[in-house]
């Protein structure tokens, strides 16, 4: 799998020969506009929740693309009143799409879309194929229900989890996320977008490696190969 950090908590996963979105907020972050959102190219668009942070760019990447929003029931329905095509999950659900195996798991947060319409309950996602798995948590406090990740799902060779604190939990409760889950990898987001959420890069990769555990944060448009 390739995955590109799209800035905020939005990256690009190429996964089995298909393109999923996750949570694209990228056209209103300053910090991300080197990112051409019109270029990106998608089969699916993961959504996590309905905040705008994570939502704000699905319309004209699904518009663009053709690509299905992938979320739970209320935020897809949401979706579909614009004429975009999506598949509903709620949480504990597993379905199986073109690129593999995907559970929409619990996440303790708030989810209101954009326009005052409840969002649903917020998750995460976990995708697997034979050969590998990731996590993204999404927007969440650290919570027990993480450590239900590695009884029900294959191991995991890289979760994204939120790092920034004050709307998520924040880098040393997802060190102690990542005992939860079984992953030593870990891709950091939802950092620095806002003055409420910058964190200290290296204090922050220094409490993982002093726990033998890698934090990875990538400047916004680079990729990394598992
Ligand atoms: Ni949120
Ligand atoms: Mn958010």
């Amino acid at each position: 799998m390739k995955i590109t950090y799209l800035g905020h908590a939005a990256f690009a996963v190429a996964f089995n020969g298909k393109n999923l979105i996750l949570d694209p907020f990228i056209s209103p972050n300053e910090l991300a506009q080197h990112i051409d959102v019109t270029a990106l190219a998608a089969d699916y668009i993961l959504v996590s929740h309905g905040h705008s942070d994570h939502v704000a760019d699905v319309e004209t990447i699904a518009i663009n693309t053709g690509a299905s929003v992938i979320s739970n029931y209320e935020i897809v329905s949401w979706f579909a009143e614009k004429g975009i095509s999506g598949h509903p999950l709620n949480l504990g659900g597993t379905c199986k799409f073109e690129f593999g195996s995907l559970k929409y798991v619990n996440a303790v947060h708030s989810s209101v879309l954009p326009d005052g319409t409840y969002g649903g309950n917020p998750g995460g996602f976990v995708v697997w194929d034979a050969q590998q798995a990731f996590y993204f948590a999404g927007d969440t406090a650290l919570h027990t229900d993480m450590q239900l990740i590695p009884l029900t799902c294959p191991k995991l060779d890289v979760a994204i989890l939120p790092i920034g604190d004050n709307f998520t939990m924040g880098y040393a409760d997802a060190l102690l996320a990542s005992d939860f889950i079984g992953c030593n990898k870990i891709i950091g987001c939802h950092y620095d977008t806002f003055g409420y959420i910058e964190i200290d890069h290296a204090a922050a990769k220094k409490a993982f490696a002093e726990k033998g555990k890698e934090l990875i944060l990538l400047d916004i448009g680079a990729s990394i190969e598992l």
